[in-house]
């Protein structure tokens, strides 16, 4: 099965219902904008401490593979319970941002992730102290915050402050933070001049329609447990599979899971243009047009 990797070409051997799952399940394509921003994390995580530490903010847009990529680096790079030392270490810690930019419930998170018993309703002082001292316990290297743009949710001085609390964490433990968010986390930056010129901002932009694009179409392909060669990255396919997806990994991933499992159910065994005008597919802009209106 010259068009599947190994471990897809052994999924060929599963029942249709165990091979739907199969396409339905997460799995973690390398692209080359990826291993880039990969590449900067690690430079990053090595880097010597100081005072002014670097931090980084990951930007772009929603459903295009931010998530995924800080969590595929926090995977390389696992807490270890160190059996032969004091206790657990915790080279990388990834948090969520709090829904709006509220300290307090910030530190909650952090010592709720580490398992750390503490008062809910404790001051904020102390419960910063408490995560302070315990992240440097744990030999904390880089603290990645998801969702940065929350901190949008409150008003300018609520978002400052939170801004502060970042700033503060970083200096005190001397690691470098990495944000992860939308373009308004962007701006929210913007606004401390002293926070922007701190927080390097690596893109991840939407996806054009080059050879990269067709080279991320044939690494799904290989990966979807198909009897037959779709050949996604032939011309027209290629070129319906962008307009269709519009750019956004996350929604091509989605189509060709709904595409892989018709071609299963329909004893079809490829992808092709039937199969992806028969899904019933709306667009990511016809989807948001539709909410716009109502209805
Ligand atoms: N490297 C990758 N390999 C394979 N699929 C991916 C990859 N990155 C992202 N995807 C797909 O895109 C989807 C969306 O990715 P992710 O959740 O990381 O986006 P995001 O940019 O964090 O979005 P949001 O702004 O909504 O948080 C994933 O659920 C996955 O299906
Ligand atoms: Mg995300």
């Amino acid at each position: 099965m010259s068009h599947l990797n190994d471990s897809a070409a052994k999924q060929l051997e599963l029942s249709n219902a165990e091979r739907i799952e199969k396409i339905r399940s997460p799995r973690w394509i390398g692209y080359p904008r990826a291993k880039v921003v990969l590449a900067k994390l690690e430079d990053l995580l090595v880097y010597p401490r100081s005072h002014r530490m670097p931090n980084m903010l990951v930007v772009g847009d929603t459903n295009n593979g931010k998530t995924m990529l800080v969590q595929r680096f926090c995977a390389l790079h696992p807490a270890d319970n160190n059996p032969s030392g004091d206790g657990v270490r915790v080279p990388v810690l990834f948090v969520q941002a709090p829904p709006i930019p509220d300290e307090g419930r910030f530190y909650n998170a952090i010592l709720e992730l580490l398992f750390a018993p503490y008062k809910p309703n404790d001051r904020v002082d102390r419960k910063q102290f408490q995560v302070i001292k315990l992240l440097k316990y744990v030999g904390l290297r880089m603290l990645v915050i998801d969702e940065i743009h929350h901190i949008m949710a409150g008003n300018l001085n609520k978002q400052r402050t939170f801004l502060n609390v970042l700033k503060y964490l970083g200096n005190e433990l001397q690691v470098p933070i990495v944000t992860v968010g939308t373009r308004d986390a962007f701006r929210a930056l913007q606004t401390d001049s002293q926070l922007a010129n701190r927080f390097e901002p690596v893109l991840l932009p939407r996806w054009e329609f080059d050879t990269d694009f067709l080279r991320l179409l044939a690494s799904f392909e290989r990966m979807l447990p198909l009897r037959e060669p779709s050949l996604l990255h032939d011309t027209t396919l290629s070129t319906k599979l962008f307009s269709m997806s519009e750019g956004y990994i996350g929604e091509l991933s989605r189509l060709l899971n709904m595409a892989g499992a018709y071609a299963v159910e329909s004893g079809k065994e490829r992808i092709d243009e039937k199969i992806l005008n028969a899904i019933d597919w709306v667009s990511p802009s016809d989807r948001k047009r539709q909410i716009d209106r109502g209805g």
